[in-house]
């Protein structure tokens, strides 16, 4: 259930505590629209949104995108619409465009210009300056929306070709963002993309995120290439990486994939199964062979050539006549853009003229279905099919092409799938096709038509194999972990760095919530044996010393850690560092409030150290934890005193002395040990996820690295999002400081 708007998020420190991941893209996923039954939310079509709405349903987050429905802005006239409405998942958050901003932006710059360029159709691209001017201001637009929606500890996963510079705009303003950005149509060759006037800040603006994903590998070869030739930037091309002083940024291939199970759900439904059933009882009782198309209205899918070469086929193999039906979705797309208007006109008279040159009584070759089809009903028509044809003349991936093997259970169909199409890779029992060949797309034709039954089974069981081993679930975790890893790349390779300049490596670890997960009781928490191991060998082998800086008591840190443990245990917040407060203990009159708070709110408890104390209410019913903590905040405008201080934590209120401090705790030792001009040849590196932790990296500051752990807290250097990836990183670490 979601929990929080885009407002509360950013202004509340108490829900953002993990962070979130934010989806931007030009389109959409759901939008409102007038029908005669009144307002309704409609998915929106195409292969981004058909991608990310699962993967957002999922893991949670917020999706920002244009507003771009008619009703949008009436029903929800702050931009901010739960989805779904009755079970909310995600919270969509809608980036209003004026017209102009619409014309400038998407359908001239965008859709004019990179569009075609990127799909080779090279007449018809053109760059408007003007549109250019507003292409830029929109992105600016959705940055700032970006902003507003996110904390520094997110992953912004921004999309395609709209939003090219959103990348490099979000990290001049928060260079420690982590970004990806994912490009989801073809990147063409740089002789081509020469063609663009603004291809370097096109290219720059990409370059601002720390992972930059294609479809295909030969998309980030020629990205890569592009960069070489055009930038300045050092590129890898073995490696995928282009150096930017200190920043690298890795060009990966992902190819996307669709949410299978889900297709396949969707065939088997009663009412998809009827309309199927339906479809088949017509063209078995005419023994006709029935062929499916499904695409958006664009010349990039080669209609009107698939349309030729169905011509082609009647001529060469007359005798199917009255044989074959091919029932085509053309969904409607960007009709005001004058090339997709044209070819509207276009597609409507090629199938008229085939229809009419080779129909008979009651027999026409082509059936066109012009508006878009939800899933339910496509899946009806993916499953009838006995050939399905995809004839794109250039395309990033072609998801259709995959949702029609998801949704084939009758195993009766056979894939001709164009060798342009970037599904081509992995789906290698499909057959492929060349689109402007129409004599050899026909005879393909003819082929599938002939082909066995076993061999259609076969062929469709190995594709839905794989495409059940990678769903677009595992593609998003894929494209995800390798930011992850771009940050503790960062991370290994600035202490690996001080390691070459001579420099001492001191570890400041906060335990929970850093190294391991919060538990609901501290006792509950246990150190795995394999951290154990790494943080052993950090301290003894690589001769790093680790210093454990905990709230907890010592006595807690002793018995979590081991009593072999080598390393440093620092509890109370550092007290150590201050043993003139070592034995004062917090005002006794502050216990009743908390004893008083124990009894009312069941699950809270207060946990007494000794010279600190902790306020626990992970066990508190969560529907109750908005009151306690406003509850709380009254309690503690009341609890001054000049020697004690609260502060507000992990579902936690800590209750310690003003002495005793993290930061001060680090520096004093790093000045006893190392002497006050530590800063020239010792290197900390200090991690934590919780208040406290910010004066470990207020004392680090540039004299080494500090890494926050998810989204509590600011002010570090780098931010991994979870214990897990921290100790993947110490792992890594220690790997790397042995030898
Ligand atoms: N789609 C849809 N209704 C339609 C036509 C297409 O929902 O009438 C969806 C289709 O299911 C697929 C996506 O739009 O998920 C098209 O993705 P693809 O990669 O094939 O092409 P794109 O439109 O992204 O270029
Ligand atoms: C392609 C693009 C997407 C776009 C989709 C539908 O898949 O890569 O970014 O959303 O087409 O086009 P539209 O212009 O309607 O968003």
């Amino acid at each position: 259930m979601l929990s929080w708007t885009c407002r509360f998020r950013r202004e509340s420190a108490i829900e953002s505590e993990s962070p979130a991941l934010v989806v931007v893209t030009n389109r959409e996923p759901w939008l409102h629209r007038a029908t005669v039954h009144g307002t309704v939310l409609r998915r929106t079509p195409g292969g981004v949104v058909s991608a990310l709405d699962p993967v957002l349903r999922h893991r949670g987050g917020v999706w920002i995108a244009w507003g771009s429905g008619e009703r949008d802005w009436d029903e929800a006239p702050d931009g901010q619409v739960p989805i779904p409405p009755r079970d909310p998942r995600y919270l969509l958050h809608r980036v209003r465009l004026t017209d102009d901003e619409v014309r400038g932006y998407y359908l001239d710059y965008a859709n004019s210009g990179l569009w075609p360029l990127c799909h080779l159709a090279v007449e018809r691209v053109r760059f408007y300056r003007q549109s250019w001017n507003i292409y830029q201001d929109v992105n600016r637009k959705f940055a700032e929306a970006i902003l507003d929606c996110s904390v520094p500890a997110d992953t912004i996963w921004s999309h395609d070709y709209h939003l090219a510079l959103v990348p490099g705009l979000v990290r001049s303003l928060r260079p420690n963002q982590r970004i990806v950005h994912f490009w989801h149509i073809p990147w063409p060759p740089t002789t081509l993309l020469r063609l663009c006037p603004n291809r370097e800040e096109i290219m720059e603006g990409l370059l601002g995120a720390d992972v930059l994903g294609f479809q295909t590998e030969d998309d980030c070869r020629r990205f890569l290439d592009s960069v070489n030739q055009l930038l300045s930037h050092r590129v890898d091309m073995e490696q995928g990486t282009v150096d930017l002083e200190g920043r690298m940024v890795r060009v990966m291939n992902f190819p996307i994939s669709i949410d299978t199970p889900f297709v396949a759900e969707t065939a088997a439904l009663p009412a998809a199964r009827r309309l199927t059933s339906a479809i088949r009882r017509r063209v078995d009782q005419r023994d006709i062979e029935l062929g499916v198309a499904v695409d958006r209205l664009d010349y990039s899918k080669g209609i009107l050539p698939r349309l030729e070469a169905l011509d082609m086929f009647f001529r060469r193999y007359p005798h199917r006549r009255g044989q074959v039906v091919l029932l085509q979705v053309v969904a409607p797309s960007r009709s005001d853009v004058p090339d997709y208007a044209l070819l509207g006109e276009q597609v409507e008279e090629a199938v008229a003229d085939l229809n009419q040159r080779w129909g008979t009584d009651g027999w026409i070759p082509v059936i066109s279905i012009r508006k878009p089809l939800d899933l339910k009903r496509l899946a009806s028509l993916y499953r009838a099919a006995d050939f399905f044809l995809v004839s794109s003349l250039m395309d990033g991936m072609n998801l259709v092409a995959k949702e029609f093997v998801a949704a084939q259970l009758d195993q009766r169909g056979v894939l001709l799938l164009s060798e342009t199409a970037g599904a081509i890779a992995e789906l290698e029992d499909a057959l492929p096709i060349n689109p402007l060949d129409p004599e050899g797309f026909a005879d393909t034709l003819e082929e599938a038509i002939q082909m066995p039954v076993a061999e259609r089974a076969a062929r469709l069981d190995r594709m839905r194999t794989r495409l059940e081993q990678y769903t677009v679930q595992e593609w998003a975790e894929d494209v995800l972990a390798s930011v992850e890893m771009t940050v503790a790349d960062a991370a290994l390779g600035r202490i690996l760095q001080a390691r070459q300049q001579g420099r001492q490596i001191v570890w400041g670890l906060d335990v929970d919530g850093t190294l391991v997960e919060f538990a609901p009781h501290p006792d509950a928490v246990v150190i795995p044996g394999p951290l154990l191991d790494t943080l052993r060998s950090l301290h003894q082998t690589a001769h790093t010393p680790v210093l454990i800086i905990s709230g907890r008591s010592e006595e807690s840190l002793r018995a979590l850690m081991g009593p072999q443990f080598p390393g440093l245990l620092m509890g109370h917040h550092g007290l150590d560092s201050a043993p003139e407060t070592r034995d004062i203990t917090p005002p006794d009159e502050w216990r009743g409030d908390f004893l008083g708070l124990e009894r009312d709110w069941p699950g809270a408890w207060l946990e007494d150290k000794g010279p600190t104390w902790s306020f626990h209410w992970r066990g508190v019913d969560p529907s109750r934890k908005t009151a306690l903590l406003e509850t709380l905040a009254h309690l503690t405008e009341r609890l001054t005193h000049p020697a004690f201080r609260t502060r507000f934590g992990n579902e936690v209120l800590d209750v310690y002395p003003l002495a005793a401090n993290k930061g001060t705790a680090l520096r004093g030792w790093l000045v006893r040990t190392y002497g006050p001009e530590w800063p020239s040849h010792v290197y900390p590196v200090a991690m934590g996820d919780d208040a406290t932790d910010k004066d470990l990296f207020l004392a680090v500051g540039k004299n080494g690295l500090s890494i926050a752990v998810g989204a509590r807290i600011t002010g570090a250097a780098l931010v991994l999002d979870s214990p897990a990836a921290v100790r993947r990183l110490l792992a890594r670490a220690s790997m790397s400081l042995r030898q």
